[in-house]
């Protein structure tokens, strides 16, 4: 064979090196700063003592764990009344998201997201070869109208967060039901509801319902998130039987750990913990909404464990220094540059402590300490 038109090295494949790799929240502040991370959305109560003590009860580590999660997809399934074997788990959603790309879109197909769509969404659709399209989003809110315009006849997967991050707010079920009803019957709409645990309004849906009823409908889930399981890395997902089979055959023989199969088992029974979480998180939202929107500050509305607040150009008071400034009192939120937002900075909702430093901090970085730091008002 002649190798006149051949590279002289390895080359990836076309999309690879357009790809800039997720860069996750930062999680430390420099020697000897007592560090708040509010930067990645994890659960400010910890995992459930419940998932730490079966975490920590597994000690045949020469074991390869069970490759099809069995007991886990049963245990999602009592919890969510589903049938099991249109369960499937991952390393995180992550990967689940990934493995969607691969296995509905290649070369020449479209994947739609929305503006502010999760990271992974471009990453994952340029990693199967596949083209990213993106749909415009209207006040933060992804756009069903903008999102079914963008379709056209190459598009095979719609990834949509419910909600979003980074923006936290969610469209209603009406809505997605409208999207699902006017995608083509062969586009898979992937539905994101890694935070919908946190969601407390009558007209949201996870996403259970519409798979249920529909046949090109995904929902994915995490165990990062409300679960506190983060640094075990475990996500599901729910579809047709179709479709997690197709999951199934790509996916990575082993691909939950078995700490990570004990620990999502026992966080998933432990309802209390998941209750606790969602009642520190309804009780701060509101508050840590409140006192930045005093400070000044534009907070887009959240129904989940985040915020987004958008900080003024003004030199001394934007985002970039903002970030600088709390940076140096351990207090670590999110820049969403990447996202297009560069006046803009993510929190998580943290515990009392950090909620409290947050907003004094803010108050100073904006010159309003007399006026509100440390009002103690509301939660
Ligand atoms: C919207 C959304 N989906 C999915 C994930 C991935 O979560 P994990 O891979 O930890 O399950 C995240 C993590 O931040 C997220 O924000």
């Amino acid at each position: 064979m002649s190798s006149a038109t051949l590279p002289s090295r390895p080359v990836p494949r076309p999309g690879v090196l357009a790809i800039e790799a997720y860069v996750p929240g930062k999680a430390s502040a420099g020697p000897g700063t007592r560090v708040f991370k509010l930067s990645a959305n994890e659960n400010p109560l910890g995992a459930s003592p419940k998932a730490l003590e079966a975490y920590r009860s597994l000690d045949a580590l020469e074991l390869y764990p069970d490759g099809s999660s069995l007991k886990l997809r049963e245990a999602i399934g009592a919890a969510y009344g589903l049938d099991p074997a249109r369960i499937v788990c991952g390393t995180g959603s992550d990967e689940l998201l990934m493995l969607t790309a691969l296995a509905f879109a290649g070369p020449g197909d479209e994947v739609l997201y929305s503006q502010y769509g999760f990271l992974v969404y471009r990453i994952a659709t340029l990693a199967a070869g596949a083209t990213p399209v993106v749909a415009p989003e209207t006040d933060h809110h992804s756009d069903v109208d903008a999102l079914l315009a963008a379709v056209t006849d190459r598009t095979r997967v719609v990834f949509l967060a419910n909600p979003n991050n980074p923006t936290g707010t969610y469209l209603p079920f009406d809505e997605i039901k409208r999207l699902q009803r006017g995608l083509p019957p062969n586009v898979l709409l992937a539905l994101d509801a890694a935070y919908a645990e946190y969601v407390r309004r009558n007209d949201y849906e996870s996403g259970i319902e519409l798979v249920a009823t529909t046949q090109n409908v995904l929902m994915l889930r995490t165990f990062s998130k409300i679960h506190g399981l983060a640094a075990l890395r475990v996500g599901w997902a729910y579809g047709s039987a179709e479709v997690i089979d197709a999951l199934n055959r790509i996916r990575g023989a082993f691909n939950v750990s078995a700490p990570g199969i004990a620990a999502a088992i026992a966080a998933i029974q432990d309802t209390g913990h998941t209750e606790a979480a969602v009642a520190h998180n309804e009780q701060w939202l509101p508050w840590l909404t409140h006192e930045l929107t005093a400070l000044g500050l534009t907070v887009t509305p959240s129904v989940t464990n985040f915020l987004l607040v958008h900080f003024p150009d003004a030199p001394g008071k934007t985002a970039k220094e903002a970030d600088a400034f709390l940076m140096q009192r351990g207090l670590i939120l999110r820049r969403v540059d990447s996202y297009g937002l560069p006046g803009a900075l993510r929190l998580t909702i943290g515990t009392e402590e950090a909620n409290r430093l947050l907003v004094a901090a803010l108050a100073e970085f904006l010159g309003k300490t007399g006026e509100r730091a440390g009002t103690g008002h509301g939660a």
